[in-house]
């Protein structure tokens, strides 16, 4: 195995283009830092699969980036980091984020009323992932589930505004409104792309996992050393397990830059390799 080291690449995975708006964020902070991304676009949803299924696409994807040789693995999707957090860290040999910590870190510092709401897709919700890990910081904080499944097929579709969406997201939100709640956890990595349809309909603090989650890669990275010196030159690389047309269209809108350097591979493969 190739030793870590600062001038390797960041991975990234995600169910598909979703997590790209947690890229956005890293790149933000971290421009200085190269990136292999990997949209397993031939399997998403994940948000709608059992955990055992979920972890199984996972760790195939997580092998995949390994192989590709990255210092950190940036799980960039809630569902995924809801159900497989604890096997990737256990599998892996480099230091693996996920999105839950850092968006229920930021809520349970947001809520001032003690009462958050989390929205995302029904295994993240099922899960309870984010119930457990704000429990964890402080047991006083009560957390209300509400799954939105409609959601992601609405944002894929491109109807991030108008009536459809703003219907779907009232009617979700009813509960969270007459909840009592101060602060509403965006627990779905597509649910940035609609934010201000959701705050409309909220009218109280949105937390974005993804910011959060590229101030723990950067933490992360500098408390090991591994934050990389300042370069001209930095390379972004995209990989998806499907025809790559889509990807690339919604993908830059999500992303808000060029996507031009992509391909398509089989993590299944990577898999057997990977574990000989
Ligand atoms: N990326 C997923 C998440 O953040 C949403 C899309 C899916 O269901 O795969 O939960």
């Amino acid at each position: 195995m190739q030793r870590v080291s600062a001038e390797m690449p960041i991975g990234i995975f995600d169910s598909g283009i979703g997590g790209l708006t947690v890229m956005k964020e890293i790149t933000r902070l971290l421009p200085e830092e190269d990136i292999i991304y990997l949209g397993d676009t031939a399997r998403v949803p994940y948000g709608i699969r059992s955990p055992e299924t979920v972890r199984k696409y996972s760790l195939e994807n997580a092998y995949f980036l390994m192989s590709r040789g990255i210092k950190i693995l940036v799980i960039a999707c809630n569902t995924s980091s809801s159900v497989s957090l604890d096997l990737l860290s256990e599998k892996l040999p480099v230091p693996v984020t996920g999105v839950v910590g850092p968006g229920a870190r930021a809520a349970a510092s947001a809520t001032k009323l003690k009462r958050v709401a989390v929205i995302g897709t029904e295994t993240t919700i099922n899960s309870r992932a984010y119930e457990r890990a704000i429990k964890e910081i402080d047991d006083s904080i009560s957390v209300t589930g509400v799954a939105c499944p409609l959601f992601v097929p609405l944002i894929e579709e491109g109807w991030t505004e108008g009536e459809v969406v703003r219907l779907t997201a009232e009617k979700y939100l009813s509960p969270v409104r007459y909840n009592g709640v101060d602060c509403l956890v965006l627990g779905c990595t597509h649910y940035p792309i609609i934010k201000d349809v959701i705050e409309d309909a909220v009218k109280i603090r949105l937390i974005d996992s993804a910011a959060e989650t590229a101030k723990e890669v950067r933490r992360v990275l500098k408390d090991a050393g591994m934050l990389r010196r300042s370069r001209a030159d930095v390379s972004r690389e995209f990989f998806v397990t499907d025809s790559p047309g889509k990807f690339v269209s919604a993908g830059e809108r999500f992303l808000g830059r060029k996507i031009l350097n992509i391909s398509r591979i089989n993590p299944e493969k990577t898999l057997q390799v990977y574990s000989g």
